[in-house]
């Protein structure tokens, strides 16, 4: 037996219980891991909350997580029993003391990371390594916008861009947050709870505004993001954190410059084992070169998966959180 989070309904954090379930055997092509450190995601909260549907109720909960091989299905070749291994796709069910998944969804840590770090890591970095290198393949000199630039996803986009040459501007919702923005690299900050984000962005960028701008809140910031991009600019609407972006009339795209827009996720870029590695060969590169690295701010025993997802869905924390089974 073993414990993990699940949800037999939708709805508030307390929908969550800790129930000890039997740990079920890997198949052929699949492992299953004994995990360190669990990562914690706002995409979490939309299959809770129903946003986003789970297959079938009771559901298993979260993608991400790193820790050790303990059982290798039929078939597979590139892990082994006692790897230490990280990963960010597949079925819901990270939010365990063991996760069974599909082995080609899974890649060995390098030694220099820890379960602790990866499981920070995987999802939010390999976003970022996609934003900034494949939505818009930055070449450094370009001037973005990037909204939530505190929190897990932020964090590491404000570090990458730097390493890239590119100036970052991020928004915040406070002051604390705009410091820890700053010290990440961000080339500048704007509070989009007071300050006039378009107005600002004109200021910072001598009326020329930005190139992209990366938007994970989405209902409450898709028009003002749209305001901020140049003429044929990319607005690359990635996540809800307030809400999904809906209604809306294309027309808006030819009135504000003939701008381009694309709404991608993390498994439309990872879309195979090779481009998944491609993708975490980078991202461990830039860690294990120091170039970014992982703030993970807030733990919580797994027990407390509830209270860390009321604490992400409130804006009360800042770079990654991990849960410890
Ligand atoms: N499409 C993909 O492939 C993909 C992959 C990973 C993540 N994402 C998206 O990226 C975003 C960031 O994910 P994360 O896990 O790293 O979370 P996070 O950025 O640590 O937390 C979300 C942040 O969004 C900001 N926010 C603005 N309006 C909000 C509202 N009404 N309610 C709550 N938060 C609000 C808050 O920062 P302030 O207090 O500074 O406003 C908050 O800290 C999420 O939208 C997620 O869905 C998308």
């Amino acid at each position: 037996m073993a414990k993990r989070i699940q949800f037999a309904r939708t709805g508030d954090s307390e929908v969550l219980e800790l129930v000890d379930t039997p740990a079920a055997e890997p198949g052929p092509g699949e492992v299953r891991v004994a995990n360190e450190a669990v990562g914690l995601n706002f995409i979490d909260i939309y299959f809770r909350t129903g946003l986003y549907p789970a297959p079938s109720l009771p559901s298993g909960l979260g993608t991400e997580g790193a820790g050790v091989v303990d059982a290798v299905g039929e078939g597979v070749d590139h892990l082994q029993v006692g790897d230490r291994v990280a990963y960010a796709q597949g079925p819901l069910g990270a939010y365990a003391e063991l996760h069974t998944l599909p082995a080609d969804k899974v890649v060995a840590l390098p030694e220099g990371i820890s379960c602790e770090t990866a499981a920070g890591a995987m999802l939010k970095g390999l976003t970022v390594q996609y934003l900034l290198r494949q939505t818009y393949p930055l070449q450094g000199g370009e001037t973005i916008l990037f909204h939530a630039a505190a929190g897990g996803v932020g964090s590491i986009a404000c570090q990458w861009a730097k390493a890239l040459g590119v100036k970052l501007i991020g928004t915040v919702s406070s002051v604390e947050k705009a410091e820890l923005a700053k010290r990440n690299g961000a080339w500048a900050t704007i509070d989009y709870t007071k300050e006039d984000v378009v107005e600002r962005v004109r200021e910072l960028t001598g009326g020329e505004m930005v190139d992209v701008v990366y938007d994970s809140v989405g209902k409450d910031t898709w028009e003002t993001s749209l305001d901020c991009l140049k003429p044929r600019g990319l607005m690359v609407s990635f996540g809800n954190a307030s809400g999904p972006v809906e209604g809306v009339n294309i027309g808006i795209l030819n009135q504000k410059g003939a701008l381009y827009v694309t709404r991608p996720s993390l498994n439309g870029y990872a879309d195979s084992p090779e481009r998944l590695q491609d993708m975490a060969d980078e991202l461990f590169d830039m860690i294990e070169s120091g170039k970014v690295k992982i703030d993970v701010a807030q733990r919580f025993a797994l027990a407390e998966a509830g209270k860390a997802q009321d604490a992400l869905a409130s804006r009360k924390t800042t770079g990654s959180t991990v849960l410890l089974p």
